[in-house]
């Protein structure tokens, strides 16, 4: 899989804007301001496919990537970001909630966490619901090039007891030196090539709103 080979798709507000599930999904899920875009552009060898920004609460939408015609990439909105309203946040985690239950062909979870922070509640209890759910997951702790080599694995290590997880589950992670990225491509072409709910992959999504 060629992760270079990359367009922008669409921006979904709503579970029928999605695209036609002709192939694997992988979603990108996190708090709020953690790291996802600069991941995804980062994994795409992008400076700038995916908007980040240093203000929290940047990507508000399901935006869909489509990769090598093969494969959708979804920066999901950030979740923990206590600035908006409380009728805002719930339209937000409704639709993420909404999406990760139905879309048939998502293929994984990838979990941003900050390799810096300790475990937060919301990152633990989305692991939870994701493994209630059977839902394959990759947990990835990033922002690894702001610490030691040897302060990131002790703290990688209080996140994996956090998290009940093995070294060889979880991958550390950073968007501004590319620690990690070869195994974040490996893991996630592995999981689109298994996926097995597809349908032919002759029919082409439009990229035309809805
Ligand atoms: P929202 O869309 O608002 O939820 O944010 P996001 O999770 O998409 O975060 P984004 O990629 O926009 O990054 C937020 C900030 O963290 C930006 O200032 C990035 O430059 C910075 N950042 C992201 N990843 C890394 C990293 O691996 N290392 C360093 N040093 N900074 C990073
Ligand atoms: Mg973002």
């Amino acid at each position: 899989m060629d992760f270079t080979k990359v367009r922008f798709l669409l921006s979904a507000y709503a579970i029928r804007q999605l695209p036609p599930p002709v192939c694997a999904d992988i979603a990108f899920a996190g708090r709020s301001n953690v790291g996802k875009s600069s991941l995804i552009n980062r994994l795409v060898g992008r400076t700038n496919l995916v908007k980040t920004s240093s203000k929290p609460g940047k990507t508000q939408s399901l935006n869909y990537f489509f990769v090598d015609e093969a494969l959708y990439l979804v920066d999901l909105p950030g979740y923990g970001f206590a600035r908006v309203s409380q009728q805002t946040r719930q339209s937000w985690q409704g639709l993420i909630t909404d999406y990760i239950e139905t879309r048939a062909t998502l293929a994984c979870v990838v979990v941003i966490m900050d390799l810096r922070h300790e475990l937060k509640v919301l990152d633990r209890e989305l692991i939870d619901w994701l493994r209630y759910l059977k839902k394959p997951y990759l947990p990835v702790y990033t922002k690894a090039d702001k610490l030691s080599r040897n302060q990131q694995q002790k703290n990688a290590a209080i996140l994996d007891a956090g998290l009940t997880l093995t070294a060889d589950e979880r991958i550390v992670f950073s968007a501004q030196t590319g620690q990690g990225l070869e195994t974040l491509r490996q893991r996630l072409a592995a999981f689109a090539e298994v996926h097995p709910t597809m349908q032919s992959t002759s029919v082409m999504p439009s990229t035309d709103p809805i």
